[in-house]
């Protein structure tokens, strides 16, 4: 369809830009370049420079595929409606002081399979408008998280196939990033992760985080943090199982797929899954020696409190202070307060959820000791729903249509043989080092779409909505 109505729509746009009065035609245009209403296309011109006189009304700017190794300073200063400038398939390995001053009307900014080698604290100055930053496919080692400060805008950052043992994860945080929701750091080199940082990014950053096919080191911390995602249905865990890879210290050659292999890790204390106490929703009693523990609503829980004062023959009294009821120290339905201080929770329901702590005291010798469990009561899980195909046909011609639209206008065609062919943006897509215009897709297509594109690092999917339950709770 695309490519049949190609010319048709291409010969009346440029009927259009003809009939305009002679005012209003683009200033301009560098002979190397197609200029399209407020779009410039200089890709693939084998450009090696930043050419001079750049149409300074254009909003969207593509240098793909040329073999710039340099942007000067100021380069895109004269172009003050810039949002979109995609540097692709250069030879850039660094970026100078000042590359994108008076640019900072930027949104995106694509700068994917260069030869980047680091990200350094003066790359993004000034472009706090800044929403989506592509990096993949670089050679970058290092980022700093001075650089990424600024970026106070951004929701989305692609970081993967490139060389990161480490990334600044302290400096994100909800404050200062307040909408990214996703940040690709698969296929690097990571071994050892600040998992404590990791675990207190911000929650919609902790859902968007994809860490696969990394080379990290198996050890309780980071099964625990993946295991968290897991459990409430984050998209990396699900969509990449396989891809999230540990190696056995001690054995680099053992590589465990450790969201399929999970019983490398049953000696860490990390959640306790409701289907381990048996069948979900099944009313069996958990008794929790763990410091955290997540239960299906209507489940019965029971909450111990061994301290260390336990088992020393001393007469304790207990009292707990719950979430919901404030403080208890004797049971009073739903909750049942046994006289060895566990505390049952009969039928446990989402608003249970929370902190619990437990105070041993030894009356005696004057002593007491607390223990805290953190209770994470998740929904029953819904009957499972036959998909809408009305609407999901309806939303996909749309984004076909829209997909035509952005064809037509983001990639002019300098030579009717298009010499490297770009995918139709159609409803379902997965990214690729090669691709410059993203898709968004419905889940039902990422699902089709990742049995053929497995070996692809980065995927654009919906973010999943409408669930709680992000924090992490301190542990005892
Ligand atoms: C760039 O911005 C600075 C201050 O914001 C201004 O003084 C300067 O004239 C601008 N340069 C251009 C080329 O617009
Ligand atoms: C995993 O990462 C390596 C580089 O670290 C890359 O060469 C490889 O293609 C990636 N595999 C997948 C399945 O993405
Ligand atoms: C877990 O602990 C038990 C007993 O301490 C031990 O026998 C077992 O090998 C451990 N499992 C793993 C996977 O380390
Ligand atoms: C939780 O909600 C139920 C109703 O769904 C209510 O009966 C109960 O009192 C609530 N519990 C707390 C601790 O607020
Ligand atoms: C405390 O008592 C209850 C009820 O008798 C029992 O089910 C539970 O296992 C006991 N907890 C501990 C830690 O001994
Ligand atoms: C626990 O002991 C401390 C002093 O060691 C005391 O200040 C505190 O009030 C005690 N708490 C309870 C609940 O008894």
């Amino acid at each position: 369809m695309t490519s049949a109505r190609r010319p048709l729509l291409a010969q009346l746009l440029l009927l259009l830009l003809l009939l305009l009065p002679p005012g209003c035609r683009p200033a301009a245009c560098p002979s190397v370049c197609l200029c399209l209403s407020d779009t410039v296309s200089c890709s693939a011109a084998g450009l090696t420079k930043l050419p001079l006189a750049l149409p300074s009304f254009s909003v969207t700017l593509d240098l793909g595929h040329n073999r710039l190794t340099w942007l000067p300073p100021g380069g895109f200063a004269r172009m003050p409606r810039l949002e979109n400038l995609a540097l692709a398939h250069n030879r850039l390995d660094a970026l100078g002081e000042g590359a994108f001053r008076n640019a900072s009307g930027l949104r995106r900014l694509d700068l994917s399979a260069n030869r980047l080698l680091a990200v350094e604290r003066h790359y993004f100055l000034g472009l706090w408008r800044l929403e989506e930053l592509l990096l993949f496919g670089n050679r970058i080692a290092a980022v700093s998280g001075a650089a990424l400060s600024g970026l106070s805008g951004l929701r989305t950052a692609y970081f993967s196939a490139n060389r990161l043992a480490d990334f600044p994860f302290a400096s994100i945080r909800e404050r200062s990033h307040p909408f990214l929701s996703m940040l690709d750091l698969s296929s690097n080199r990571m071994r050892r992760l600040p998992w404590e940082a990791v675990a207190a990014l911000p929650g919609p950053v902790q859902r968007g985080l994809y860490l696969h096919n990394n080379s990290l080191l198996c050890d309780c911390a980071m099964y625990a943090v993946f295991r968290h995602w897991e459990l409430r249905g984050y998209g990396a865990p699900r969509d990449f199982a396989d891809q999230h890879t540990c190696t056995a210290p001690g054995n680099p050659r053992a590589t465990i797929r450790f969201l399929r292999q999970a019983r490398f890790f049953q000696n860490c204390s990390v959640e306790q899954p409701a289907a381990a106490a048996g069948a979900w929703g099944a009313p069996l009693p958990v008794t929790v020696l763990l410091p955290q523990v997540t239960v299906v609503a209507g489940q019965r829980v029971r909450l111990d409190c061994e301290t260390a004062l336990s088992g020393g023959g001393a007469a304790l009294s207990f009292t707990w202070r719950t979430p919901g009821r404030g403080p208890l120290a004797a049971g009073a339905p739903p909750l049942s307060l046994f006289a060895n201080g566990t505390l049952e929770i009969a039928a446990a329901e989402v608003n249970d959820s929370g902190s619990y702590v437990c105070t041993a005291a030894d009356g005696e010798r004057a002593l007491n000791a607390t223990r805290e469990v953190s209770v994470t009561v998740l929904p029953p899980p819904p009957p499972p729903e036959a998909f809408n195909t009305g609407y999901t046909t309806l939303a996909g011609c749309v984004v076909t249509a829209v997909g035509v639209l952005v064809y037509l206008y983001m990639t002019p065609c300098r030579c009717g043989c298009c010499k490297q062919p770009r995918p139709p943006a159609g409803p379902a897509s997965t990214f690729d080092p090669g691709d410059i215009a993203p898709a968004l897709f419905s889940p039902a297509g990422a699902r089709d779409r990742r049995e053929t594109h497995a070996h692809k690092h980065v995927a654009f999917l919906e973010p999943a909505s409408g669930e709680e339950g992000t924090d992490w709770p301190p542990e005892s």
